[in-house]
């Protein structure tokens, strides 16, 4: 464990030294093809995942990363059997409980994005507790996109938009980009500018597609629960080395 600190105290003095991004997205993909091939339930791919996450959390709270979102449950993943989905929403609630004292002596401060109002009743209580805990937190802040769908929350943005202007709140002509903006789950939080994707598939499947509009993109093969610090600050690195033109030019 102390070599391994160390390996991860080295890789975060070279990422230092290089432009950080604020925000990383990670869309924690290949659970599932990582269980299979060692002949395990999908369940345990899961459960493997998790501990990825922790690991992938401790190392952006000691390199000062601002802020991490991500994708623990798409808005398409209801589609699953049962059983698979169960599992899943006992796991977060799990990891809830078992996580939430040590994010919070980390000053993480946690968020859920998504429609949280269809998960069960006491895992909505579970979030809300966990979120007031570290409400004022003022280190990494944690997104977890939970029943979360990029165009589904577009489409609920637009509706509080709608409503606002149906209540004499604002104009038409004042919608603008920010506004709209102000108006999604993430609220005013930075926009991504590293969306890293694991376990092999070259596609954003819903993923933050507002939020993730200049974002520099780093997919692997390696599923999430292979995934290492390592790899996460070796993303990082390479995102240091990329040329942002932001459609201008040099
Ligand atoms: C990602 O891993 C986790 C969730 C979608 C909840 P998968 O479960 O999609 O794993 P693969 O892609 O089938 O290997
Ligand atoms: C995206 O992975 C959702 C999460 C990682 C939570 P999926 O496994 O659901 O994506 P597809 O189906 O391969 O596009
Ligand atoms: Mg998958």
């Amino acid at each position: 464990m102390q070599d391994d600190n160390n390996k991860i105290n080295n890789s975060s003095f070279l990422i230092l030294n290089s432009t950080l991004p604020k925000h990383v997205g990670i869309i924690m993909d290949g659970n599932g093809r990582w269980a299979k091939g060692l002949g395990l339930l999908r369940s345990a791919g899961h459960a493997a995942g998790v501990k990825t996450l922790k690991k992938i959390i401790t190392t952006a709270v000691n390199i000062e990363l601002e802020a991490l979102t991500v994708y623990a449950f798409s808005t398409e993943n209801w589609n699953r059997p049962h059983t698979e989905v169960d599992f899943l929403m006992h796991l977060f609630s799990e990891y809830l409980e078992k996580e939430k004292r040590e994010l919070n002596e980390k000053n993480v401060r946690i968020k859920f994005l998504g429609r949280i109002n269809e998960l069960s009743e006491s895992l909505i209580k579970q979030i809300d507790d966990a979120e007031e805990m570290m409400r004022n937190n003022t280190g990494l802040r944690f997104n977890v996109a939970t029943n979360y769908g990029g165009q589904d929350e577009i489409v609920r943005a637009t509706q509080k938009i709608a409503k606002k202007v149906l209540d004499g709140e604002i104009k038409i002509d004042q919608i603008d980009s920010k506004l709209f903006e102000s108006q999604l789950d993430t609220g005013n939080e930075v926009p991504i500018d590293l969306l890293i994707r694991t376990g092999g598939d070259l596609r954003v499947s819903n993923f933050m597609l507002w939020q993730s509009a200049y974002a520099e993109f780093w997919f692997t093969n390696t599923t999430f629960p292979e995934f290492t610090p390592e790899e996460f600050l070796e993303a990082l690195k390479d995102f240091g080395k990329r040329d942002r033109r932001f459609g201008s030019i040099k």
